[in-house]
Order: structure tokens, then sequence, then C-alpha cells
């Protein structure tokens, strides 16, 4: 097929720029509105197109890849994370699915470092004192005490791209670096960094002061932070989390924090399916937690360079060959 004449459904608004190259390289159809797709409309968009450009806000389960139109041989997600896609199911279905890894792994590391900062030092609650009432009661020794970075052990769960990302950005904080991950990482990884490879998670969350979580969410990683592991980290610990809602037990979590078991958390993921749960809500009002809306990689440049790798995917497999970041079944990306 040439790469013309290949229709391409875009499920979201994507960067002007982006929209523009794909609007020159292919047929496109944008989406009219830009709001999130359920899976009837979703089929009923898709048909008569060969490519699905989606994102992490389409959920493309089992049932959905049926009914997905004959015509749709490629599903080209936006985006690093892939657990809105059944792959398995896809794959099965001759239908191919690829991603953006790498473009997003700097500017996600930046917002979990962020947030690793912004718990203990109270950033994001020192930030509206001022703009309130346009008042403040001045200076005082021992107002708005937060607590020191520097010579805390940070423990990074899943020492990926990205885990390695903020290990360098903590590193470079003062903190020192332990990490658990399925395999561990060579020793150019882990000796510029000084990093402890933990092969036991529960060990390494009763010994670091601040966790972060870097794990793609799997049906291995599904509540990974669960009541007992959280209850094995320290008492002055917090917990990080720019990757995905589903590996955090939530209410286990609010539990620890509202009866002073755990110190806090920065959570940029949390579980809005249906409604975000209360207990976050209240806590993040009561500034004991800091809550972001899913903006880890939101930068410009970023988007930009996963709508450029999107179509890089699509124009490699219109070619007839094997996409630079092709997902395969259960490994994950290739
Ligand atoms: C994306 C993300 O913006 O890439 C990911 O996995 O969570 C975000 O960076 C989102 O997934 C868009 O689909």
């Amino acid at each position: 097929m040439s790469t013309s004449t290949a229709r391409i459904f875009v499920t979201r608004r994507l960067p002007a720029p982006v929209e523009q190259r794909m609007q020159a390289l292919f047929d496109v159809t944008l989406s009219p509105d830009d709001k999130r797709l359920e899976a009837d409309a979703l089929i009923a968009a898709a048909a008569g197109h060969d490519v699905l450009v989606s994102t992490i806000t389409d959920i493309i389960d089992a049932e959905v890849i049926a009914r997905l139109p004959q015509s749709v041989r490629l599903i080209a997600q936006f985006g690093n994370g892939i657990d809105n896609i059944d792959v398995n199911a896809a794959h099965q279905r001759g239908v191919a699915v690829t991603n953006t890894p790498s473009v997003l792994t700097e500017d996600t590391a930046d917002m979990a470092m962020a947030l690793i900062l912004s718990v203990p030092r109270r950033l994001p609650e020192g930030a509206t004192v001022i703009p309130r009432d346009g008042t403040w009661p001045g200076w005082s020794p021992t107002w708005m005490l937060g607590r020191r970075l520097g010579g805390k052990a940070l423990g990074i769960v899943g020492m990926g791209r990205i885990g390695t990302a903020v290990a360098r950005r903590a590193k470079a904080f003062g903190l020192s670096i332990h990490y658990y991950s399925r395999s561990r990482r060579p020793p150019q990884i882990e000796e510029p960094l000084e990093a402890a490879y933990w092969p036991d998670l529960d060990k390494m969350l009763e010994h670091v002061d601040i966790v972060s979580l870097h794990t793609p969410h799997t049906r291995d990683t599904y509540n990974l932070m669960n009541e007992d592991r959280l209850k094995r980290m320290k008492r002055d610990a917090f917990l990080v989390n720019v990757s995905r809602p589903e590996l955090i037990d939530e209410n286990a979590l609010a539990s620890l924090i509202e009866s002073g078991e755990l110190s806090g958390a920065g959570l940029d993921v949390v579980n809005n399916r249906r409604h975000i749960n209360p207990r976050l809500l209240a806590l993040a009002r009561d500034n004991r937690i800091v809550l972001t809306p899913h903006m880890a990689s939101s930068t410009l440049e970023g988007r930009v360079e996963m709508g450029e790798t999107v179509i890089v995917n699509i124009r490699v497999f219109l070619d007839g060959h094997n996409p630079p970041h092709r997902v395969l079944p259960e490994s994950g990306t290739r």
C-alpha cells in the first residue's frame, strides 16, 4: 500500500506540527473534538481505515480488537505504555501494535524528580500560600519545614530507560541509588550511578526513604505496591508514581498516610476510570500528597517527537517492514 493512500484514523488531537505532517503523508481522519471514544464509537470511526493512531484513553481490549474493521492492520500508539491495548489479541488477529518509547524518557524523568522534590519540600503547598489572599505572616524559624533530600536513599522500581534517567537526576541531588528490577542492570549502568541492586523488592522497601515506580503496568505488576509492601516502607518514607495507577493499592496507600505510617506520596497517575479516590483527594487538599494530572511526558517537544515516532512506525510498516517500535505479545517492546 502506498503511503499517500493509507487511511489513518487519529483518535485524539495531536500537536499541530504532527497533524500537518500526517496530513502531508497519509489520508488522515482527525478526531473532530478530541473527546475520548467509547468502544462502539471507536469501532465505527475506524471503519474504512488501515491504521489506528491510539492513545492511553482508548481501551482496546480483546472485545474491541475482535470488532475492529478488517481493514485495520496497525494500531500505532501515541505513547510508551500500551496497557490499554490487548497486544496478544491484536497479534492473534494479525494486527500489529507499535509505541513511542525513548522520546519521552527525559521529560518523564524530570517530572518524577519534580515530585521527589515537591513532596518532602512541600512545594505545591508553599506555592499556594502567598497567592491565596496576598498576605503572608512572614518568615519564621519553624514554619513550612520540609525534609532534606540530600543523603537520603532512593529506591527505583523498574530500572529501564525512565528509571535510569531518574537515578541520574537523583544522584545529582545527593541521593543514594537503589533499585529493584526483573534483571540486574549491567555495570556500565550501575557503576556511574553507584546503584545498589536489590533482587528482593520487599527488602529494598524496608531500607529506602523514597520509592519511585518506573515499571510498566502488566499482569505481573498489577497492585505491585499492595498493602503488605506499602507497610514495609519506612514511616517517614514517601512514594512517587509517574507510571500507571494500577501498580498501587490506592486505598491501602491512603490508609497508611492517614494514619501517619507513611509520610506522603507524589502521584502523576491515579485511577480515574469512574472517579478519583476521594481519600486521595482529601489527602491532596490537606497537602499530605501531591497529585498531578498525568502530565509527566507533557512537553511540546516530547509530544511532537512522540508524533514523529508514530509517523516513522506507520511508514516503515506500510513499506512492508517491521516498524522500529513494534510491541510483541507478552514480552512487551522488542
Ligand atoms: C502518554 C504515557 O502521554 O507514554 C505513556 O505511557 O503515559 C504518557 O506519556 C500517554 O500514554 C499518551 O497515550
